[in-house]
């Protein structure tokens, strides 16, 4: 899809169908809703006098218009709620129900007009991103009823803005919104079609294609870094495991004071537990258990292309998690990288083991600040359903940055507490460490076992289990994978590149 700014007004667009924001009770009495209603001979006003649009979040009104002041023919209302709340998440949804509604219509080309106040840049790449996002469908291996529907171009409206800014906005929503699909797409992948050594394929191509450094490393590689943890959970599987590095260098190299800020993802291709084999009632979902990891994969493939002014460095540890003759059983222990050594108790508990090593690994390679995330504990939905993710970590800045860049584009995270009590509940009587913390506060005693291996460097972790996954669909959102967090870290880097 072609995504375009443009500045110009409603009737000089050039598209079959305009999408335009109505708020709440709303009448179309000035600016572009009274031009659109003179437009339609009256139909907006008919529609919001019989109550049959009320500008509520998510209602919409579709009408097909035939008049000379207006190059398009059709146009849908998109009810915003309250414009007191009107923010990124609200635009977001509205740009997205906009895409899905006119692509139900069969329509080719569309303009949507946010109406939002602010800066232009922002709001015309918000609206590109959740047009972009609501045109995502999980029905790739359908062969009947798939959705095959397209919608060619998408402009985004703002009028009488700096044509530049919009512009420019436009595309970066475009790249934003792709790179956040391409992480839905992954993460919506059969067990068997996206294995550690896919993982790493893909990963690859995103390189060469927008220009990241790539490195992979293989078992015995893993072997030689001493590497136990990452390697216990592979060890019930065919697939070899892969540690995918990306890394995003700025050209024009300003001094970043030595700091490299790294992420990593989970990326347990299928997790089946292992011998402390899951129920099998909705196991089919594990293949989504490495969202973490295409996560970190998306993010970087926005990150080469917009380029912020700071070096970026991908890790994502990729495994399969098996139950085999050869596989890790609970009770044995494994070496970490980092030589501290973990009891298995439960060898479903098997994220945070790849993690342990590969957050290791990120200061192997000089990382100065880590955020992880992972689908790491169903405990998480527990406490915060779907609605937030859970943030933990041992340095509030980097904390307090990621709430407010999640903020800014309509992501919610809450941060649990991580204090020194919890590291007791994975204490082990024969080794080190143990890899579950017993019924009490799962979410939290799985990031106390990632901060042993953090130790000092700031870091922080997100737990995706709740959120990167969205049962039912909505107006603006297929169900799947929801990409939740591509955009929050994109906005994070380009925040601490500003601030740099
Ligand atoms: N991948 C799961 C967590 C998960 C559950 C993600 C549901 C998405 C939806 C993780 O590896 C796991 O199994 N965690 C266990 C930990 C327990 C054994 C301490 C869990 O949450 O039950
Ligand atoms: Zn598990
Ligand atoms: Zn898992």
């Amino acid at each position: 899809m072609d995504v375009i700014g443009s500045t110009k007004s409603c009737n000089e667009i050039d598209a079959q169908a305009l999408a335009v924001a109505v708020f709440k009770d709303e009448k179309p009495s000035s600016g572009v809703l009274k031009q659109l209603d003179a437009a339609s001979g009256g139909m907006i006003s008919e529609a919001i006098e019989s109550e049959e649009f009320k500008g509520k979040q998510g209602d919409t009104a579709y009408f097909q218009v035939s008049s000379k002041g207006l190059k398009a023919r059709r146009i849908l209302l998109v009810g915003c709620g309250d414009r007191d709340g009107y923010r990124a998440a609200q635009i977001t949804q509205m740009a997205g129900t906009a895409t899905r509604v006119l692509r139900g219509k069969n329509v080719k080309t569309m303009a949507i007009v946010p109406r939002a106040e602010g800066d232009a840049e922002k709001i015309a790449q918000t609206v590109a991103v959740g047009a972009v996002m609501g045109l995502f469908e999980p029905d790739k291996y359908r062969t009947k009823d798939k959705e095959d529907r397209e919608i060619k171009s998408l402009t985004a409206v703002i009028e009488g803005a700096e044509k530049k800014s919009v512009e420019r906005g436009a595309e970066r929503g475009r790249i934003i919104g792709e790179s956040t699909n391409f992480t839905r797409d992954l993460a919506n992948e059969p067990g068997a079609w996206m294995t550690p050594t896919i993982m790493a394929d893909r990963a690859k191509q995103v390189a060469k294609q927008f220009g990241l450094t790539f490195d992979v490393l293989d078992q015995k590689q893993m072997e030689k870094l001493g590497m136990g943890s990452l390697l216990g959970v592979a060890r019930g599987s065919d697939e070899p495991p892969k540690m995918i590095v990306l890394k995003y260098e700025p050209s024009r190299f300003k001094r970043s004071k030595g700091e490299l800020l790294a992420l990593v993802g989970k990326g347990i291709t299928f997790d089946s537990g292992g011998i402390s084999l899951k129920p099998g009632e909705n196991m089919e979902l594990m293949k989504y258990d490495m969202t973490g990891a295409a996560t970190v994969i998306g993010t970087m493939r926005a990150i080469a292309q917009l380029k912020p002014s700071i070096p970026v460095l991908g890790v994502a540890p990729c495994s399969e998690n098996l139950p085999s003759g050869k596989a890790t059983k609970p009770g044995d222990v494994l070496r970490a990288m980092t030589g501290k050594t973990i009891e298995v108790i439960n060898t479903d508990a098997e994220g945070r083991l790849v993690l342990a090593d590969a957050i290791a690994y990120a200061k192997k390679l000089g990382a100065t600040k880590i955020i992880d995330m992972a689908t790491l504990t169903g405990a998480v939905s527990i406490a915060l359903g779907d609605v937030n993710t859970a943030i933990l970590g041992t340095d509030q800045e980097l904390i307090d940055g990621v709430i407010a860049a999640g903020r800014e584009v309509g992501e919610k995270f809450w941060q649990l507490p991580l204090d020194e009590e919890y590291t007791k509940q994975i204490k082990s009587d024969i080794a080190d460490i143990r890899n579950v913390g017993g019924k009490k506060a799962g979410t939290i005693t799985a990031a106390a076992f990632l901060k042993e291996f953090a130790e000092e460097t700031p870091w922080a972790h997100l737990d995706i289990a709740g959120t990167a996954w969205g049962d039912p669909a909505t107006a603006y959102r297929s169900k799947g994978p929801t990409g939740i967090a591509v955009r929050t870290l994109i906005e994070f880097i380009e925040r601490s590149a500003r601030a740099n």
